[in-house]
């Protein structure tokens, strides 16, 4: 199954259509930082994280197109994330989104720089948009509470402790407890954290953004899960990067603890609590059970 749901394409393409409006003009000077930002992030990203902050902005009946800076933050982010968990002194890997990796086109040092660049730009645009809406305390305080979310599912107690612990734990026995950590934290902080910041942007009430932080708990755990079980049984072109990886690094993933069988349990039951928490809302939740069909064809 492709990523191929009308709804979903429609805020993917919002997102594709305007993913470098919010770069902050580079100087000429700069011209490789910015050439290897552009890059990684016109390389073909399948935006779900975007498109799913502009859902839940939707699913309150808000206007997507007002919340793109935000849209844009989170994938600025999310691509400095996999161009740093790319380069040699992490993951070593030659292939993303169907292209050589930032650093083995531009060399380690921009790479570590386009990163950097990247989230700069996401606190950056954020601020921005914040800065337009000073007069409107309501609008104001929406887009601070959004920006406290991802910046914090994806800070030193969300995504990078995640990722520390991922490194730390290479070629070492691990405890389900901390395999259970490096999942909450490198993952589904960051794809919950764009569910909630939707919420926020778009107003929802208190009993919406328990639903949307059950939602993007589950989804992001099944979504790791689900990405461990395709590095063995995936298909590298389809995936636009390299397999094998994990046994190789001596990754601990739910595959090197349980098995792959026990994991794809394990991810069908992540996905269907997922799903149990968008019940309510039937239709207007195309894209949010769109997304947990597409990780549950990627294992059937
Ligand atoms: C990859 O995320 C990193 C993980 C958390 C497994 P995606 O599979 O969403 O990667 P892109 O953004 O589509 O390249
Ligand atoms: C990375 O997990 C999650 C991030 C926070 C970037 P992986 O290392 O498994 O992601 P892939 O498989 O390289 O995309
Ligand atoms: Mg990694
Ligand atoms: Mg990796
Ligand atoms: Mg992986």
């Amino acid at each position: 199954m492709k990523l191929s749901d009308p709804e979903f394409n429609r805020l993917r393409k919002l997102v594709d259509e305007h993913i470098l409006d919010f770069i902050p003009n580079i100087d000429p000077k700069s011209k490789t930082l910015y050439e290897s930002m552009k890059y990684s992030l016109t390389a073909g990203g399948k935006r779900i994280r975007p498109a799913l902050i502009l859902a839940a902005v939707e699913l309150c009946h808000g206007d997507a197109s007002q919340a793109l800076a935000f849209a844009c933050a989170a994938e600025y982010i999310q691509t400095y994330s996999l161009i740093h968990d790319d380069l040699p002194a992490m993951d070593d890997d030659d292939l993303r989104r169907g292209v050589p990796t930032n650093h083995k086109v531009y060399g380690e040092g921009i790479a570590v720089l386009a990163g950097d660049g990247l989230l700069s730009a996401a606190y950056e645009v954020m601020f921005k948009n914040m800065l337009m809406f000073l007069d409107d305390p309501d609008a104001l305080n929406r887009r601070v509470r959004a920006a406290y979310a991802l910046t914090k599912g994806t800070g030193v107690r969300g995504m990078i402790a995640g990722q520390v612990a991922d490194l730390e734990s290479e070629n070492k026995e691990c405890s389900a407890e901390m395999l259970d950590f490096i999942h909450d934290n490198k993952t589904a902080a960051f794809i919950t954290a764009c569910v909630l910041a939707g919420g926020y942007l778009g107003g929802a009430d208190s009993a919406m953004m328990e639903d949307l932080r059950v939602y993007g708990n589950n989804l992001g755990l099944a979504f790791q899960v689900v990405d461990d079980i395709l590095d063995v049984i995936g298909d590298v072109k389809e995936m636009g990067k390299s397999t094998g990886q994990d046994a190789e690094m001596g990754k601990n993933t739910y595959i090197s603890i349980y098995g792959i069988e026990r994991s794809k349990e394990r991810a069908r039951e992540l996905l269907a609590k997922a799903r149990g928490a968008m019940e309510k809302y039937y239709d207007e939740a195309e894209v949010f059970n769109f997304v947990l069909d597409y990780l549950e064809s990627q294992i059937a």
